[in-house]
């Protein structure tokens, strides 16, 4: 059944999630670096572009202008998706080296985003609150009514902000944010190599995980969704390939699953 869901943007992955997101709602994209996450948040803006929506990605993790050199590559019609710098214009606390994002900051057009080298901030000195992201992008909303938003990354963003105690009630507010901001939304996290799952993984209404692995043959790409609230979903992992046309999702035959999931 896919009643009343949207497509993700990448074909394969609407089959995994029996006809795509149920809108309105969080989900997560977990992985490593390098696993894909970027790509396939694009993508699922793209197709929101596709069909006249509104759309915005909210860059944290590497400056608006880097993206759009990476995506160039994919020859994909980007133009009209709004970016917001999460990495610019901030504000300095002191004495405290606290940095706010300025609830000022505007999105910008892909097609406007100049391509000069810049350098991506140094996170290790800096901290960009879950707090001022979500003022932000609320004054963006009350504004203008977006239908789809990335942000990449959650990882980025609370890095170095949160006591750990405060953690999973401030992830799980800004999650209840968006979707009373009556957004679909699309969270990239990162994913240690062992260790705790982040608290995002428990809190979305879906997570897609993103596999790599590394064999004699070289890089293997595996996707999988862990989770997904209310709806049925494909319990198999599928291997991919990132083309110039995106992310392909492939038949089970072409590789084998990895372990342990
Ligand atoms: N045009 C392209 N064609 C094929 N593969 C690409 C292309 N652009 C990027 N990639 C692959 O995608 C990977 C980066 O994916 P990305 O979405 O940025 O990862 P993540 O966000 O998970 O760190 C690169 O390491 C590269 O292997
Ligand atoms: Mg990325």
């Amino acid at each position: 059944m896919n009643d009343g869901k949207i497509k993700t943007g990448t074909p394969g992955l609407d089959r995994m999630l029996h006809g795509g997101f149920v809108p309105h709602r969080p989900y997560i994209v977990s992985g490593a670096p390098g696993s894909g996450k970027t790509v396939l948040s694009m993508q699922f803006l793209l197709e929101g572009i596709q069909g006249g929506e509104r759309c915005l990605f909210v860059a944290l993790e590497e400056p608006p202008n880097e993206i759009k050199q990476n995506m160039r590559s994919f020859r994909w019609p980007v133009d009209d998706i709004e970016m917001l710098d999460g990495n610019s214009d901030v504000r300095r606390f002191e004495p405290t080296p606290v940095i706010e994002i300025s609830t000022e900051v505007e999105p910008v057009k892909m097609r406007e985003i100049e391509d000069r080298i810049r350098k991506t901030p140094d996170f290790e000195s800096h901290e960009v609150t879950v707090h001022s992201l979500q003022q932000l992008l609320k004054n963006t909303f009350i504004k203008r009514r977006y239908e789809r938003v990335v942000v990449d990354s959650m990882t980025a963003l609370k890095y170095f902000c949160m006591r750990e105690f405060e953690e999973t009630l401030t992830t799980q507010s800004f999650m209840r944010f968006l979707a009373e901001s009556k957004v679909t939304s699309l969270l990239t996290v990162e994913l240690p190599e062992s260790g705790d799952v982040p608290p995002e993984t428990f809190l979305a209404r879906g997570e897609v995980r993103l596999h790599k692995l590394r064999d004699e043959t070289g890089i293997k790409r595996f996707i999988s969704v862990e989770k997904y609230k209310g709806s049925s979903h494909d319990e198999f992992v599928y291997p991919f390939e990132i083309r110039e046309s995106g992310i392909v999702v492939l038949s089970a035959e072409g590789g084998k699953a990895p372990a342990p999931l």
